[in-house]
């Protein structure tokens, strides 16, 4: 079994913490804080314990210096700070003598959380490759390191794979339910199964689409996906989001020869143009124009993708149907989540966009799980239950 938090004496001791702050920011203010709210529960049981409690977590890429201006988690230390209702040391840079100098002064049940751990991606690519030096700086600071985000499990990076080679290890209170609840739901919920998977780019998620095909029997497309999938199949997509990258079409070609009867597209789609506001028209798929932008599905694609929903056992969102966000396209989105939400079947959701918009349009309640995972639950469900940062952490024997 693997060890949990609960299984280690984390008294006194200096814990380095690794969880995932990766929530989205606007203008320096947080737009959806439930990521930080997931690890409230590990960091009391640590403050409780009087842990000395290290937290590390990355936001956003940081490809450029520019990218270290807008990719800060100083409004994360704000609102941690608040959550906690105690004082949260922030430290400016992810390795610094300050940051030393600060760990050494820490009490019992101080918290500390450090700058992006992608700052260190300049110029190097420190963390995001693994990099063992600063794997084995970061485990020098602690005595024990405890594995809770699981929004980043899918990645090898120094400060969720690498820190623990050096440190005694275990998975946190959320990585713990997340396993949990996957397992029960998803890996070993009832056929037929059902994938939603809406999205802007096609070029991110194609691999992905592939490795899921063997494990659902219904994948319902909509979003920058389905404009890809409809353009490989010869339809025009006017100017909507839509890759015409040679490789990725052929590969799209092979998906939907080989899975024709899996693959649900929209047949109906709500049109705008960029430079009309005005300009929104419903059309059937085979109308769309060239200057036509496919913003959001419509009402006989909600109708049809909701009879399969209907019939499934367990169904899985991931994104969503339109750009939610502008009134126009909302109802697409609004009204598949609703049909999701109030169906018999089990259901759950993971990925910053779906579960964002899930919880705007308040159906967060009828999901049986929301997870805070993204990228790390597809391959969680693809791998059967695997992930490379959890995999990584020592394991106890089953009483
Ligand atoms: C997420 O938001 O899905 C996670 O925080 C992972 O982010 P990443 O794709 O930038 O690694």
């Amino acid at each position: 079994m693997i060890k949990r938090i609960q299984d280690m004496d984390v008294t006194n001791k200096r814990v380095l913490l690794r969880c995932d702050f990766n929530v989205p920011v606007k203008e320096g203010k947080i737009l959806d804080d439930s990521k930080i709210i997931a690890s409230l529960q590990t960091i009391e049981y640590l403050i409780k314990k009087g842990s000395k409690v290290i937290i590390l977590s990355h936001f956003g890429k940081v490809k450029t210096e520019a990218d270290k201006e807008t990719n800060t988690l100083a409004p994360v230390a704000d609102r941690l700070q608040e959550l906690l209702n105690k004082p949260v040391i922030f430290s400016k840079q992810p390795r610094s003598l300050y940051l030393e100098a600060k760990i050494d002064s820490m009490q019992p049940g101080d918290v500390i959380l450090l700058e992006n751990t992608r700052f260190e991606d300049i110029p190097n690519k420190l963390e995001s490759e693994c990099d063992p030096q600063l794997s084995m700086y970061w485990a020098g600071l602690a005595d024990v390191f405890c594995l809770d985000a699981f929004g980043s499990a899918h990645r090898k990076h120094a400060s969720t794979y690498g820190v623990a080679e050096y440190l005694p290890n275990c998975i946190g209170f959320l990585v713990q339910q997340e396993i949990e609840m996957l397992d029960k739901y998803v890996l070993q919920g009832e056929h037929p199964f059902t994938i939603v998977m809406g999205g802007a780019k096609v070029e991110d998620k194609v691999s992905l689409i592939e490795a899921l095909l063997p494990k659902c029997d219904h994948l319902l497309v909509t979003g920058g996906i389905a404009n890809s999938l409809l353009y490989t199949l010869g339809f025009n997509v006017g100017s909507s989001l839509c890759t015409k990258d040679p490789e990725i079409i052929a590969r799209l070609k092979t998906i939907l020869v080989q899975n024709k009867n899996k693959i649900v597209l929209p047949t109906d789609v709500i049109v705008g143009r960029s430079y009309e506001a005005s300009y929104i028209k419903h059309i059937n798929y085979t109308e769309i124009t060239n200057d036509d932008i496919i913003g959001d599905i419509g009402m006989n694609t909600v109708n049809e993708f909701t009879k399969i929903i209907n019939e499934s056992q367990t169904v899985f969102v991931n994104g969503t149907a339109g750009k939610y966000e502008e009134n126009e396209y909302a109802t697409g989105t609004r009204e598949l989540l609703t049909n999701i939400a109030n169906a018999k079947c089990k259901k759950v959701a993971g990925g910053g966009d779906g579960v964002s918009a899930i919880k705007k349009f308040n159906l967060g309640e009828k999901f049986t799980y929301l997870s805070t995972g993204g990228g790390a639950t597809l391959e969680y469900i693809i791998n059967n239950g695997h992930l490379p940062a959890i995999d990584n952490i020592e394991t106890v024997e089953e009483l």
